[in-house]
């Protein structure tokens, strides 16, 4: 098995991420988070938060709606421009992204291609020239490659034929652009601000596999950093979130810098809104990948809004009472992409004492439990008791789980496997001495800590 097939193998086995509708046979690029996958996903969204909207005195939250009116899309070039270009094989109906397909017909020879933006014929020219096959049937024998709209379009309405599309959102950004005059008009905010949202988006794709690297619904986190473009240099601005990017990718998620990259969209490549775009891509066993994007989007949104609604998105100079439309630099952050980084990155094999065990080296504020509490046998009911007290007290500050099955050495190891930074064993000295035994995930050392200093003892390490 490569780590890829052991960290969906073990996201299953543990209750990280199933496959989505799996029980009626799932539902391809679809997946669901279990008890444990919700808890790693929610302490990554929580910590995005805390770090770029809690501790930061200019930017503010928002949480806008999923449905909008479609005139938001048409404004902000999605409708024409958020497309991608597909291909059927004759022989075999497999349909693929014209992009993969020749990416990865270079990659398997070693090359690195970059194929977004290129033109339907261009496309078409290297298919042709590269004579590439069908990955399914090997044959080859393409219809012409064809340009495929990613947003997802639904209906208001019962009544056919008063019925009216929308589009589920393909990304959460256009969310704080619309709001944009709300959000001066009531909280007046100086220049320059930011305002941040995480949720869910949806995008029509149609490439397979990869587990939840690319889904139909995916979760966001990204900010939209409005500046005065005469005032501020956004060459700076672009350098200062790059550097906050690399330090949340590595210190706050804890991902290995070896297996971290910065790379920069070719003009072909680029978004319809953007005058520069880099993104932080990841190792995955599958190549380096996009984890996260950084965007200098200029005034496009705003401008385009302020022409379509016709309403003034302008912000006043305080100081000056000068009108202007604000630039905009965009931190985009895939959360699910986050976690599966954080679940590669952190799967380990490791003999132990002799024993082989897979241990997840999360990083403690990230760990969907904290703490394992276990009574040293099940059945005796003075430690037991003690145990629960014990459970209950710490379960108030930190997200506990109890085992109390089979020995303490399996019950180490399932806990190592979901990346449970502590375990703490009430044994018979515990009745008399009111302390507890504390296991260390990562060395495996244990130490004995008085039950009085146990919460001030997790809290010290976490903090
Ligand atoms: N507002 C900018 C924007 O949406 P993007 O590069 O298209 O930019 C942002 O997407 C991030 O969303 C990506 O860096 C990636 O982490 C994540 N992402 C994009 N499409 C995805 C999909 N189909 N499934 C999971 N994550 C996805």
């Amino acid at each position: 098995m490569d780590l890829m097939d052991k960290v969906i193998a073990l996201s299953k086995r543990r209750g990280f991420v199933f496959q989505g509708s799996e029980i009626y046979g799932g539902l391809a690029n679809t997946y669901d988070y279990g008890p444990l996958g919700i808890e790693l996903l929610r302490n990554i969204k929580d910590l995005w938060w805390k770090t770029f909207v809690h501790s930061k005195e200019n930017i503010y939250g928002l949480d806008s709606n999923i449905l909008m009116n479609p005139k938001v899309w048409e404004s902000s070039g999605h409708i024409t421009s958020f497309n991608d270009v597909t291909l059927d094989c004759k022989n075999c109906n497999l349909r693929t992204r014209a992009d993969h397909l020749i990416e990865d017909f270079y990659a398997s020879k070693d090359k690195e291609i970059k194929v977004e933006g290129l033109s339907l014929e261009e496309i078409e020219k290297i298919i042709n020239k590269e004579k590439i096959r069908c990955p399914s049937c090997k044959k080859f024998n393409w219809s012409k490659p064809r340009k495929f709209n990613l947003l997802f379009e639904t209906h208001i309405g019962i009544v056919s034929g008063e019925k009216f599309s929308v589009y589920l959102r393909g990304e959460i950004a256009q969310g704080m652009f619309v709001n944009f005059k709300n959000v001066l008009d009531s909280i007046s905010p100086k220049l320059p601000f930011g305002l941040a949202q995480s949720g869910a988006a949806f995008r029509n794709e149609i490439t397979l596999g990869k587990f939840i690297f690319r889904t139909l619904q995916f979760n966001l986190g990204e900010f939209e950093y409005f500046f005065d473009p005469k005032k501020d240099n956004w060459e700076s601005i672009y350098e200062a979130w790059k550097k906050e990017m690399w330090l949340w990718s590595t210190k706050i998620l804890g991902l290995n810098k070896n297996n971290l990259r910065w790379r920069a969209h070719t003009d072909e490549e680029r978004s319809h809104y953007s005058l520069k775009t880099e993104d932080v891509e990841y190792k995955f066993p599958f190549g380096f990948k996009e984890l996260y994007g950084l965007a200098y989007r200029t005034d496009f949104d705003l401008k385009n809004h302020m022409e379509k609604s016709g309403v003034d998105l302008r912000y006043t100079d305080p100081v000056t009472g000068n009108k202007f439309i604000p630039h905009v630099i965009e931190p985009t952050f895939g959360m699910d992409r986050s976690l599966m980084a954080v679940l590669v990155d952190s799967y380990a094999e490791e003999d132990k004492n002799g024993k082989e065990r897979i241990v997840l080296k999360l990083k403690a504020q990230l760990a969907p439990y904290k703490v394992a509490v276990f009574p040293l046998l099940a059945n005796k009911e003075g430690l037991t008791k003690k145990a629960r007290e014990i459970f209950k007290k710490l379960s108030s500050e930190f997200n506990c789980v109890w085992d109390d099955r089979g020995n303490i050495g399996k019950r180490y190891f399932a806990q190592d496997e979901i990346g449970t930074p502590w375990c703490v064993t009430i044994d018979f000295d515990s009745l008399e001495d009111n302390s507890v035994t504390v296991r260390d995930r990562d060395t495996t050392k244990q130490e004995r800590v008085s039950v009085d200093k146990l919460s001030d003892y997790f809290q010290n390490k976490l903090s």
